[in-house]
C-alpha cells in the first residue's frame, strides 16, 4: 500500500510555532467528535511546550487537558513530543523522572511518543524508548535534521539503523527549522527506505517556504507518514496545510482517501480560534509569511526572534548581521550541534555574546556545559583550543550525563506534598517548579472558593 498517512499537528506543533501555544482546551474539546472520524494516522496534541503553556498562561493542568483529549479521540492515536531525557524541560533528568513521565503520558492517553535529542546522542533517548516500550507505547524515534559536514546522508542513515535496533516502532525526520530541502529530502528518504524496516515519518515546517514541496518528493520516495496542519493555522512558521495536500494526492497511488468535505468542516472551527488567538495578538501576520533568512543562516526562525529580542536588550540591535555571520562559526567550534532546544538557545547566546564583548571573551553556563559534555556528545570534532579556554582543566564528561544523575523522585515528592492531588502533580512540579507550584496555588485557590460558595449556599437555602 503507497496510501500516504498523515499526522494533524493543529493541536500542539501549528499553534505553538504560530501563536505561542496558546489554544486552550474549551477551544479543542467541541471539535474532537469530526477531527476523530477523519482517519487520521494521529493527532499531535501534546508535549513539547504545550505542558509548561498549560500551567503558566491558561491555569490548565495539562495532565486534565490530555485525558479529556483522550475521551474525544476514541478512535485516533494521540501523539506527543518528548525531548529524550530532558522530557520536556531544560535540562537532564534522572531516569525515574523519565520512566515515570513516560508511564503517565501513556497511562493517561499518549499511544506514540515522538522521542529526540537535541545532539541526537542516542544514549539520552535510551530511557525514553526504553520506558515507552515497557508500558505499550509506541516509540517514533526522531533525528533532529540539519545541515553541516557531519550532518551527510550516510550519517542520517546510521543513526536511522541505529534507533531501529532500539526497538524504534518508526523513525521520524524531525527537520525543524524547514532546512530539508525537496530533492534531498528526496535523497534521504529513498536512502532510508532501503535500508529501513519500520516505517518513515516525515516532520517539517513552512518557514522559509519549501515544506510543501519537500513533503512531495519525501513522498515520493515512498515516505510512510506526513505531518500536516489544518489550513487556519497551516503554512509559515507552521506544518504545510492539510487540505492542499489531500487535494494534491486524490487519485495518485498516494491518495490519503481523507475527505476534503470533513477536513473543511474542522477548518472552519479552528478558523474561530485562530481569530480569537489574532485578536488576543498571540498570532501576528509576520509568521505566514516566507522567511529566506532560515534557509540563508540555517537556524530556526524561532531563533532569529530570541536573537532580535537579546541584541535589544544588550543596546545592540545594529549588530544582528553580525550575530547572523559568528552563529556558523561557534557552531563548528562546538562539533556542529543541530540547532534545536535548547542548543539553539545556547549558540545563538554565545554568538551574540561574541560579538558584543570580543571573541570568547565571555563563556556562558551553558557554553561551558555544552562544551563539557553536559548534554551528552557532540556531533563533530570540537574545537580544543576553544574548549580549553572555555572549561581551562575540568574533565569532559564522556558517559551517558544521565549516569551521573541519582533517582529524584522522592525529593520532588516531598517538596510538593502540602499540593500533592494526583501523582501527576510530581512530574509537572519536577520539570517546572516555579509554574507548576503557581498552578498549584491557584488550583487550591479554586477550590476554596468553590468550598465556601456552597457553605454559604447551604446556610441561605438549607435543604
Ligand atoms: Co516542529
Amino acid at each position: 500500500m503507497a496510501k500516504v498517512r498523515i499526522t494533524e499537528t493543529i493541536l500542539r506543533d501549528a499553534h505553538q510555532s504560530q501563536a505561542a501555544t496558546r489554544m486552550r482546551t474549551d477551544e479543542m474539546l467541541p471539535i474532537l467528535p469530526k477531527l476523530d472520524q477523519v482517519g487520521f494516522y494521529s493527532v499531535e496534541a501534546w508535549g513539547g511546550a504545550t505542558f509548561d503553556t498549560c500551567m503558566r498562561f491558561l491555569n490548565e493542568d495539562p495532565w486534565e487537558r490530555l485525558r479529556k483529549l483522550k475521551a474525544g479521540l476514541p478512535n485516533t492515536k494521540i501523539q506527543m513530543l518528548l525531548r529524550g531525557q530532558n522530557i520536556l524541560g531544560y535540562k537532564h533528568y534522572a531516569d525515574d523522572v523519565v520512566d515515570l513521565f513516560v508511564k503517565k503520558a501513556i497511562e493517561n492517553g499518549v499511544d506514540i511518543i515522538r522521542i529526540f535529542d537535541a545532539l541526537n546522542d542516542v544514549r539520552n533517548m535510551e530511557a525514553a524508548i526504553k520506558a515507552t516500550k515497557k508500558y505499550g507505547g509506541h516509540v517514533e524515534a526522531t533525528m533532529s535534521y540539519t545541515i553541516s559536514p557531519v550532518h551527510t546522508t550516510e550519517y542520517f542513515v546510521n543513526l536511522a539503523i541505529e534507533l531501529e535496533k532500539l526497538g524504534a516502532d518508526t523513525i521520524c525526520i524531525k527537520d525543524m527549522a524547514n532546512l530539508l530541502l525537496p530533492y534531498e529530502a528526496y535523497n534521504l528518504v529513498k536512502q532510508l527506505k532501503a535500508k529501513i524496516k519500520v516505517p518513515i515519518h516525515l516532520h517539517t515546517h513552512n518557514t522559509a517556504g519549501i515544506g510543501d514541496n519537500t513533503i512531495l518528493k519525501a513522498i515520493e520516495a515512498g515516505v510512510d507518514i506526513v505531518d500536516t496542519a489544518l489550513s487556519p493555522l497551516g503554512n509559515g512558521t507552521s506544518q504545510p496545510a492539510t487540505e492542499p495536500l489531500v487535494a494534491t494526492l486524490q487519485g495518485t497511488e498516494w491518495d490519503t482517501g481523507l475527505d476534503l468535505n470533513l477536513l473543511s468542516e474542522c477548518a472552519v472551527h479552528f478558523r474561530g480560534v485562530a481569530d480569537r488567538l489574532s485578536k488576543e495578538g498571540h498570532l501576528v501576520p509576520k509568521v505566514l509569511g516566507v522567511d529566506i533568512n532560515t534557509l540563508l543562516y540555517q537556524v530556526p526562525g524561532g531563533m532569529l526572534s530570541n536573537l532580535i529580542s537579546q541584541l535589544k536588550q544588550m543596546n545592540a540591535s545594529d549588530k544582528y548581521y553580525d550575530v547572523l555571520a559568528e552563529i556558523p562559526r561557534v557552531r563548528e567550534d562546538c562539533g556542529y550541534p543541530p540547532l534545536v532546544t535548547p542548543t539553539s538557545q545556547i549558540v545563538g547566546t554565545q554568538a551574540v555574546l561574541n560579538v558584543v564583548f570580543g571573541r570568547y571573551k565571555q563563556f556562558s553556563k551553558e557554553t561551558k556545559a555544552l562544551l563539557r559534555g553536559e548534554y551528552g556528545r557532540l556531533p563533530g570534532k570540537v574545537n580544543e583550543e576553544i574548549r580549553k579556554m572555555a572549561i581551562g582543566d575540568e574533565e569532559v564528561i564522556t558517559c551517558r550525563p544521565a549516569d551521573l544523575i541519582k533517582p529524584e523522585l522522592d525529593k520532588y515528592r516531598e517538596e510538593i506534598r502540602p499540593f500533592y492531588e494526583q501523582e501527576e502533580d510530581v512530574l509537572s512540579y519536577a520539570l517546572f517548579p516555579q509554574v507548576a507550584t503557581k498552578f498549584f496555588e491557584y488550583r487550591q485557590a479554586q477550590k476554596h472558593n468553590i468550598d465556601s460558595t456552597m457553605l454559604t449556599e447551604d446556610k441561605t437555602h438549607p435543604v
